[in-house]
Parts: structure tokens; C-alpha cells; sequence
């Protein structure tokens, strides 16, 4: 059984993996972590029945038993902080939250590293995102002009979202000369998350395009993470990563 610690429970985001923790026979949610809500029970903050465990302002300050994971679905600013905390307590750590630049990688995998666990960092959780990076990386050396559109809800904070950011670097490496991949962000009511790379010559177009109509996408990558997080070391930031490498 893995133990898990979910910080924002209550979120939008939260509230799904939560559910999808609790609904899985080999997980089981030991500890919650919010802002507002703090004090409520975790349960009824995601929708469900009381679970009797109750949202927390920061972490215990005793070691959570072996085999306890930390999942963070917070705002950058929050996990800053409360990453490294469960890192050095030995938690090993899946973390959903974006809007992290180089520094903060540094920063997590260096106490991933001290601790001897592994913190996976992965901007989108969704299959379907994955299977774009690995498209975009076979179509770009034939199509290297490309550009990224990336289409989010009004209420996203960070933009360029954290999946475009990692996907124009990426694609930016394997362009002749390392020319910087063009990244265009959206931000309208009624969209959710979606993704277009278009890659053009002369004459022709590809667009990939993967859309995320609700937060139910997520939750297997995350479980995957949460899964094999305890047997990596270090900061892992891609989904396929965790698949192949554990
Ligand atoms: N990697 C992925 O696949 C993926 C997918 C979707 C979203 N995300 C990212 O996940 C994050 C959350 O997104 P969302 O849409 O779920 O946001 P949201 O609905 O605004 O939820 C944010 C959550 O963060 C909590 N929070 C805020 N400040 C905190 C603090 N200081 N300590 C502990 N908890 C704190 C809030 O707790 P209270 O409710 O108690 O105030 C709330 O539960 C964002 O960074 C988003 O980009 C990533």
C-alpha cells in the first residue's frame, strides 16, 4: 500500500487525482495539504464522504511511515516551499504544479538527490501530451519550422503553459542551429487545456493537436508517477520517463 500526501486537495486539479487515490485498491490518501481549506476533511472538500483526514496548513512534523509519496497540485509559489520539505523527509515527490523555471529544477533535484528519492516534475500528466512530444520529435527533423500554439482557460496563471515551454526547448535542441521554437498563448473562457504544433514547408502543413476536455485525463499519469516515483532517483520530468524507466 502507498501512502499519499496530496497538496491541493481541494483544487480543481486536486480534487480529481484525489478522488482517483482513494478509488485505487493499492493507494490510500494519508494526508492533505491546503490553503483556504484548511481544516476541512479531505473527503468532503473533493465531493466524497469524510475520509477523516483532515487538510493541513504544512507538513507533519514526524516522518510519515515508508513508502508515503508526496503529490503537489498547487500554485508554484506553494510547492517552492513545500517540495523540498517532503524531499528532505525523505518523501519521495510527483508534482504536477507548473509555472517553474531552471533555478527551481535545480533546487528540487538537488534535494531529491540529498535525500536519495526521486521527484518526478512533469507538466502534463496526460498521455495524450506525451505522445505529442514524441510525434513532434520524429516530425521536426523533416518539418523544422515549427511554432506552438497553446490554448488554456482564462484562469490559467502561467503562460507559456509548462508543457509548450518543455516542448519548444526540446524541439529548439534538435533544430538546425538550436533556433528557439515560437510559442503563442491563449487565454480565453470556456477552453481547457489544448495544444497545436504546426510544422510547415513550402506548399504543405502537419498540425499535431491534443485537447484536454476534462481533468479525468490526468489522473492515470499521476497514479503511474505515484506508483514508481519510490523507485527513482533524482528529478524525472517527462511521463515517458516514468513508464520506461521503472
Ligand atoms: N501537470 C499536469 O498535468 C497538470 C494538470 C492540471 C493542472 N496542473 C497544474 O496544477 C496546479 C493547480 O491547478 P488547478 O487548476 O487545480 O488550481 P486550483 O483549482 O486553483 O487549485 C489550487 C490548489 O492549490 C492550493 N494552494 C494554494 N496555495 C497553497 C499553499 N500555500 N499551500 C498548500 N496549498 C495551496 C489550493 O488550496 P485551497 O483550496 O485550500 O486554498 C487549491 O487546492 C497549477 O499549477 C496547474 O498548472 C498541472
Amino acid at each position: 500500500m502507498v501512502g499519499v500526501i496530496l497538496a491541493g486537495v481541494s483544487g480543481r486539479t486536486g480534487r480529481e487525482v484525489g478522488r482517483a487515490v482513494v478509488a485505487a485498491p493499492d493507494l490510500r490518501l494519508v494526508g492533505a495539504l491546503g490553503h483556504g481549506s484548511v481544516g476541512r476533511d479531505a473527503g468532503e472538500a473533493m465531493g466524497m464522504a469524510p475520509l477523516g483526514v483532515p487538510i493541513a496548513a504544512t507538513l507533519p512534523a514526524f516522518p510519515p511511515p515508508e513508502g508515503t509519496v508526496y503529490v503537489d497540485f498547487t500554485r508554484a509559489d506553494a510547492a517552492r516551499a513545500n517540495v523540498p520539505t517532503a524531499l528532505a523527509m525523505g518523501l519521495p515527490a510527483v508534482v504536477g504544479t507548473t509555472g517553474f523555471d531552471a533555478r527551481d529544477l535545480e533546487a528540487f533535484e538537488s534535494a531529491a538527490r540529498a535525500a536519495g528519492v526521486g521527484v518526478c516534475v512533469i507538466a502534463n500528466f496526460a498521455l495524450g501530451a506525451a505522445l505529442t512530444a514524441r510525434l513532434s520529435a520524429l516530425v521536426v527533423d523533416v518539418f523544422p519550422d515549427v511554432e506552438i500554439v497553446e490554448l488554456h482557460g482564462s484562469h490559467k496563471r502561467d503562460r507559456p503553459s509548462g508543457t509548450a515551454a518543455a516542448l519548444a526547448a526540446d524541439l529548439a535542441g534538435r533544430r538546425p542551429g538550436g533556433r528557439e521554437v515560437p510559442v503563442h498563448s491563449v487565454r480565453l473562457p470556456g477552453l481547457v487545456a489544448h495544444q497545436e504544433v504546426l510544422f510547415g514547408r513550402p506548399g504543405e502543413l502537419i498540425t499535431l493537436r491534443h485537447d484536454v476536455f476534462s481533468r479525468e485525463a490526468y489522473t492515470q499519469g499521476v497514479l503511474l508517477a505515484i506508483r514508481r516515483v519510490g523507485r527513482l532517483r533524482g528529478l524525472v520530468t517527462r511521463l515517458e520517463e516514468v513508464w520506461e524507466g521503472a
